[in-house]
């Protein structure tokens, strides 16, 4: 079995948007784009729970300066595909911000509320700089206006899985992004 052969076969229902190796490639130039912007310096990066575990663990990989990872976990009251805009803190960082030069890891701004909430949450504790990172911008759908720093990729308006994102759970481990057809 060849190493590309995860990529061929999609479970039922999920059609191919990204493939794992356009990832691999562009999560590589993010991870030299950051290791140019924090020359000199040390960086935290905090990674959303649980969908931005693939991006992140991929990432730190490419990024040369010294740094330290942390998780945070959040929960959006509501149900279905879309995310009510309440945002519940599950599990905090550990890691002291102050002062410090800091990156929140996301795998998808969709609405924009769960970024916009966590990143006002990170600069109440006084860090030196907070960027953001994320892997998929979904801009049809923003609702609320967050900066972001890096992306990895700007989607059209699709539920999407796969490299970290799921639907009810599943599909996380896909090495490609794909769409749930419906
Ligand atoms: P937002 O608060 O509406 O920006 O939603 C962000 C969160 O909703 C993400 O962190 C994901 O967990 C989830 N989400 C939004 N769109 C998708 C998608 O297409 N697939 C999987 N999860 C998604
Ligand atoms: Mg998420």
């Amino acid at each position: 079995m060849g190493i590309g052969a995860a990529t061929e076969s999609f479970p039922t229902g999920v059609e191919l948007l990204i493939g794992a190796d356009e990832i691999q490639h562009r999560v590589r130039e993010l991870g030299s784009v950051i290791s140019e912007r924090y020359a000199n310096q040390t960086i935290v990066t905090i990674a959303v729970l649980n969908g931005a575990v693939v991006f992140l663990s991929d990432l730190v990989r490419h990024i040369t300066v010294p740094m330290e990872i942390d998780f945070l976990a959040v929960s959006s009251y509501g149900c279905g595909t879309r995310s009510s805009g309440e945002v519940r803190v599950l599990k905090d960082i550990e890691t002291d911000l102050l002062g410090r030069h800091v990156i929140i890891v996301e795998d998808i701004v969709d609405t924009g509320r769960t970024l916009d909430v966590i990143h006002r949450m990170l600069l109440d504790r006084k860090p030196a700089s907070l960027a953001t990172c994320v892997l998929l911008d979904k801009p049809a759908r923003r609702e609320v206006h967050v900066h972001i720093d890096h992306t990895a990729f700007t989607i059209p308006d699709r539920f999407v899985v796969g490299y970290g994102l799921d639907s009810a759970g599943y599909y996380r481990n896909l090495p490609y992004i794909g769409v749930v057809k419906s």
